[in-house]
């Protein structure tokens, strides 16, 4: 295993906490992620750029459940998801016809793919998990072919105020009992969680040879929901 993906697990395995349990928790609430109102904005934004044998890239593809549901909404998909950590790979099960898993770490990612081999990306709450995200946004440029879609939607820079409420008690946070390393865990999620705006996404994606054809904030403000298109 490289230095860098070593890293990436041992970056991950933090910020996860308890991995296998994460990996459950992100089962458990897939549906709300995945709720109807996205499949509305799937069929709205992406459908309309699947070719005749749609190819669709998951990237953090967690225990899977993205790519199984495209399986189960578009036969004859191929449904590829990229995932790294160990704990989520192990949570992913036995995958129907059509959808395959890469173990790859997104930081510097050699996707086994042609160029302009796909026809839409999804990238659900995971590139505020990154180091850096440009080596993917330009892998997904290579293999994306021009025309196609990508989703992206993640947690964004918020008012640490926002973040509290939603995330914590705020008379335990300011209060005597809470302790040094609950404390350092909280600050170091927030600013996990505050790593880009939605104007730095579409900055990114526009960069890297996308042009955004919609934008939304959600949550208060700290969830961004956004679509490009490949030049
Ligand atoms: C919050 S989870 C979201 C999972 C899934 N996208 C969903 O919405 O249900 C983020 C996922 O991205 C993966 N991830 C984060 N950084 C990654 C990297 N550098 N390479 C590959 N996967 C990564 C994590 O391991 C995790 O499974």
């Amino acid at each position: 295993m490289s230095d860098r993906r070593q890293q990436t697990e041992e970056m991950l395995a933090k910020h996860h906490r308890d991995g296998e349990r994460f990996a459950q928790m992100m089962k458990e609430s897939f549906d709300s992620r995945f709720d109807e109102l996205f499949w509305n904005a799937w069929r709205q934004w992406v459908e309309p750029a699947y070719s005749a044998s749609p190819v669709v890239l998951d990237l953090g593809a967690g225990p899977g459940m993205f790519v199984k549901a495209l399986a189960a909404r578009y036969p004859g998909i191929r449904a590829i998801g990229v995932e790294v950590a160990p704990y989520m790979l192990q949570a992913v099960g036995d995958l129907p016809v059509g959808c395959e898993i890469i173990a790859e770490d997104l930081h510097d990612p050699k996707l086994p793919l042609a160029d302009a081999a796909v026809d839409a990306v999804m990238c659900s709450v995971v590139l505020h998990e990154m180091d850096q995200p440009l080596r993917a946004l330009q892998e997904i440029s290579r293999v994306m072919r021009p025309g196609g879609r990508f989703y992206i939607a993640d947690w964004v820079r918020a008012p640490l105020e926002v973040y509290v409420r939603n995330q914590t008690d705020e008379a335990k946070l300011f209060g005597a009992d809470i302790t040094t390393a609950e404390l350092e865990d909280f600050f170091i999620h927030f600013a996990e969680h505050n790593r880009y705006s939605r104007e730095d996404l579409i900055y990114l994606l526009n960069h890297t040879g996308f042009a955004v054809i919609h934008s939304e904030i959600a949550k208060e403000g700290r969830y961004a929901r956004i679509v490009a298109e490949k030049r």
